[in-house]
This record gives structure tokens, sequence and C-alpha cells, in this order.
């Protein structure tokens, strides 16, 4: 049986209501994805007639209805302006990282050649992003998860940087022994028994979880920019954890520590250069 579009489009909003924040968008970002289209082919061809029972439709709905995150149903997720391969092995990349790439471009050159090594890579948005504007930089790329790096390397290889970002499997900086000039991470930093939404509860726990206060990878990382002696580390982290980073990098010499903020205003994370003598 088929249905208009437009009919379609109020059921699923009707289905997603007391669910989900803005179930008119949702449904509509739905059906875009489920017709594989954009915006404006969704506007304008309002009238179409939509097979209503196609099993990947209703499955979608079910699921979303549930609340799994649109981006694991249609596999896509857009960063950055541009378009990402997503699944449930991967954390969903949030927009407020999108500062993180915009920290490391405002403080590195893109003309020299130097070592980069990301931790937590994830989907690889972070190295993939840099390294399409850093053409001379070289990229670690580590993962404690084996799908998150399934993940990353599928979008590594759609982007065609294969040969210049490497992934690796491993807790930190165990598994790099080459100099590092410059540290970046997003690192898990909620706290385990931070209140959450129901949708993160889709995400992979190891992605969200940094420890019973939140920031024990950051100071994990923190001690490794210290022992390694890598000149430079770039991080995001909680809104609220600005203090506790200051406290912990009291016994550490600095050159600079920048805190940066979100489009919201909040603290979101640090530039932190470090002159080892
Ligand atoms: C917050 S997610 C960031 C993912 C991606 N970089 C992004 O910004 O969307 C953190 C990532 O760190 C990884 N991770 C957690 N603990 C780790 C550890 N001890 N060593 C390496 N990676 C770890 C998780 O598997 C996850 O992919």
């Amino acid at each position: 049986m088929s249905k208009r579009l437009k009919e379609l489009h109020e059921e699923i909003t009707q289905s997603l209501k007391g669910v989900v924040e803005s179930p008119r968008r949702e449904a509509e970002l739905l059906l875009m994805g489920y017709l594989k289209k954009d915006q404006l082919y969704f506007i304008t061809h309002l009238n179409d007639q939509i097979d209503e029972k196609d099993p990947e439709l209703l499955e979608w709905v079910a699921k979303r209805s549930q609340n799994i995150p649109l981006e694991y149903l249609t596999n896509r997720v857009s960063f950055y302006s541009r378009e990402f391969y997503i699944d449930g092995g991967a954390l969903i990349p949030r927009p407020e990282t999108e500062h993180l790439i915009d920290e490391v471009l405002a403080r590195v050159s893109a003309d020299t050649s130097f070592n980069v090594v990301e931790v937590g890579v994830g989907s690889g948005i972070i190295s993939i992003m840099l390294a399409l504007h850093l053409p001379y930089a070289r990229f670690i790329a580590v993962d404690i998860s084996p799908h998150a790096l399934r993940v990353a390397r599928r979008n590594i290889e759609a982007f065609g940087l294969s040969e210049r970002i490497e992934l690796r499997e491993g807790d930190l900086l165990s598994c790099v022994s080459e100099k590092i000039d410059l540290l970046v991470s997003n690192p898990p930093y909620i706290a385990l028994d931070a209140p959450l939404e129901s949708n993160l509860s889709y995400e992979p726990q190891n992605a969200l979880f940094g420890g019973k206060s939140g920031d024990e990878i950051i100071r994990r990382l923190l001690d490794e920019v210290y022992n390694r002696k890598i000149p430079q580390f770039i991080c995001e982290m909680g809104y609220d954890q600005r203090i506790k980073v200051e406290e912990y990098l009291k016994k550490f010499a600095l050159q600079s520590l920048e805190f940066y903020t979100d489009l919201a205003s909040f603290d979101r994370g640090f530039a932190l250069k470090v002159n080892h003598e």
C-alpha cells in the first residue's frame, strides 16, 4: 500500500511524539535518509506515492521510536560539512568537536611536516579533517575498540587517506613508539554516574565514560604528554572539567595553557604547550 509523502510524514511525526525533541523535523530527516534524498527533494515531492509497508521504512520508524539515533539507522553523519559513514561501533560525531579541528588548525602550520597522533579515533572524523587541511602531516590514530577502528578504516578509505593515516589498536599511546609532535584527542570524559539522555545508551559506552570522575583518561593523557615529552596537546573535555585540568597541571611546568569554548560558550577543551627541558 502506498501513501503520499506528506501523509507519511505526518504519521511518522505522530509516532515520534514524546520520544524525540523535534518529531516533525526528525520524521523529515528519517524520510530523507530512507529515500536517500535531500531537503529540496523532500519539500518538492510531498505528493509522491511512497510504499508505507516497506520493511526497511517500518523498521526505521520502530527503531527511531525506541530513540535509536537516526545516524545509526541511515549510517550517515555530517561533520565539518562532510559526510561520513557511521554505525553503532563508534560514537556519533558531535558538532562541538568541530571546534577541536579549528583550534588545531589555528595553532599549526599547514606548510610543515610533523607527526600527529590522535587517541580515540572513533569514526575517524578528527584525523580525516586534519589530514585534509594539513597535507604534510603524518597521522597515527589509535583506538581501543576494534569496531571503532573498522568504522574509521571505512571512512579513511572513502577519503583516500589510507596512506597518511595509520590506524592502530591499543590503550592510549601504548602502541606508539614514534616521536609525537602533536597529540590530539576527544577522549571519553563523562563521569560514570552522570545522568544521561536515553539515546546515549545506544552509543559505545567506552566512547562516553572516562571513569568514576570522568577526567581519568584526560589525566592519563596529560601524564603521557610529560612522560613522552610531547610538545603540544589539544584536547576536548567536559564543560565542567576546566578546574580539574588546571589543578592537575599545577604539578607540571607549562609553556602555555589555553581553554576554548563551544558555540554555547561552555568550556569545551584546551590547548597545551610544554617546553620539555
Ligand atoms: C569520545 S569518543 C571520540 C571519537 C571520535 N574521535 C570523535 O571525536 O567523534 C572516544 C574514543 O576513545 C576510544 N577509547 C576509549 N578508551 C580508550 C583508550 N584507553 N585508549 C584508546 N582509545 C580509547 C573509544 O573507543 C572512542 O572511540
